[in-house]
Parts: structure tokens; sequence; C-alpha cells
């Protein structure tokens, strides 16, 4: 395993520790999330926790999921007690770009349903602004696709349709994904509101104070960052407070 993978494994395994027996438990997608399912299955294994069950943010967890014989189910009407994720970005507020993976409609949709939304990555993930590093992807339903990247253009993005080997990536909703690069210090929350109020946009890829805590791993350890008054977990540490581990 290298350097990264096992960061990734760390900060995966440190936010479960949040995960209490009986939880319904929001899956992410991506890298990182793989090594959270893996080991998740490994604790139901061993009986560490028990009756778990997840919602799988894609079609990619789901059967990775089945492989670890982690219990799925459909994502209920009340929600998820967490979920957890990785991310391409994140700030030190714990705003953060997802999606470079194509799943985070799904992604968002099972975050914005869960009392606790947690982040998992290595150190590298951390940004000084969104968007220093990776476009803002925005999932558009693909009939006139080309109408709504020239709506994002207006908007200040330099949209580019997301392609392998010559074709349109096609998500697991079935919709294409416009990777939007912003301009630095661009306004990711004016961005945000003025995206989602598109007819042709799905969802995208900036998820703004949703996150309660971000697990990030490097060669030092292990850096848990809270976001300021979301922490809601009692003896968890103080809302806004950093630790490392
Ligand atoms: C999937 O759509 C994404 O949001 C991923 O969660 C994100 O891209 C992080 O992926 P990695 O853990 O593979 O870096």
């Amino acid at each position: 395993m290298t350097d990264v993978e096992r960061w990734k494994a760390r900060a995966a395994h440190a936010a479960l520790d949040h995960v209490r027996s009986g939880m319904i438990v929001g899956l992410g997608t991506g890298s990182t999330a793989l090594h959270m399912v893996r080991e998740l299955g490994r604790r139901l294994a061993t009986h560490e926790v028990q009756d778990v069950r997840g919602v799988a943010t894609s079609v990619a967890t789901e059967r990775l999921a089945r492989e670890a014989k982690v219990p799925l189910i459909d994502l209920p009407a009340d929600g998820v007690d967490v979920a957890i994720d990785g991310m391409d970005e994140v700030t030190t507020t714990l705003d953060a770009i997802k999606g470079l993976g194509g799943a985070f409609t799904r992604e968002k949709i099972v975050a914005a349903a869960a009392k606790r939304f947690l982040l998992i990555g290595d150190r590298t993930k951390q940004v000084a602004f969104l968007g220093d590093r990776a476009p803002v992807p925005v999932e558009v339903v693909a009939f006139g696709w080309r109408r709504t990247a020239e709506l994002l253009r207006a908007l200040g993005a330099d949209p580019v349709l997301r392609t392998e080997r010559g074709e349109p990536v096609v998500t697991d909703n079935g919709q294409v994904v416009i990777d939007c690069r912003m301009r630095g210090g661009f306004d990711a929350p004016a961005f945000a509101a003025a995206a989602d109020a598109l007819p042709g946009v799905v969802a995208h890829g900036l998820f703004l104070g949703m996150t309660e805590r971000a697990f990030l791993a490097g060669p030092d350890g292990i850096e848990e960052l809270v976001a300021p008054g979301r922490a809601v977990e009692p003896g968890s540490g103080a809302a806004g407070a950093t630790g490392r581990a």
C-alpha cells in the first residue's frame, strides 16, 4: 500500500469510530470511501459494531458494500444517522468540492439527509480556497447540455463536458457532467445558488455548510477539523476546535 493509500485508510477508520451499533450510515464513493466500506464490513464481521446498515451513494459503492457484506437499504424518509465520504478539496471551514468521481448528486442527497456529515481524505485535499485545484463538477440533464453549459459560462465558469475515451461520461442517474473551472477567489455561495436555479442543473459538487468534521491524514498523523458550531456529539471536542491524533 502506498503512503497516500495508508493515509486514506487512517482517515476512513477514524471517521468510522463515530459509527455505533444500530446506526444507518451513508456510504460515500471513491478511493477513500472504499477503505471506509471495507473497514465497516470488517467491524461488522468481528461484531465490533452490530446491526449497522448502509445507504450507498453510487452503483460502485453498492457493489463494494455487497462484497464487504455491509447490509444495504434505500435512503429512508427520515435520513441517516451519519454519512461518511471523501472529497476533492476542503477548506479549513469545511466547505468542500466533491464529484471528480461523478457520484456527487447522490452523495449530496445522502449528506443532506444525514444528522452528521463527516469527510475523510489525505492532507493533500486541504486548500486555502475552493477551486484552487479542482473544477466544480455540475451534473446536468443530457438534453440541452450545450445550452446549460453556456448558462454556466455566464456565471463565470469555464465549462467543459466530462468525457472518457472521447465519449461523454454518463452518471448513475443517466445524465452528464460539466466540469466548471472557476477563477481564483470566486464567490462559491453565489455560484452555488445561481447554478441551483438553472433549469438544466441536477446538482453541483459544492458542499457548503454541510460538513460537521473532516479527518485529514498525512505523514504527521490525523488532523480532525470541526466546523464551528456544528459538532453534535457530546465529549467529542469543542465546536471549532482542531486536534491531532
Ligand atoms: C465521488 O463523486 C467524489 O465525490 C469522491 O468522493 C471524491 O472525488 C473523492 O474521491 P477520492 O477519495 O477517490 O479522492
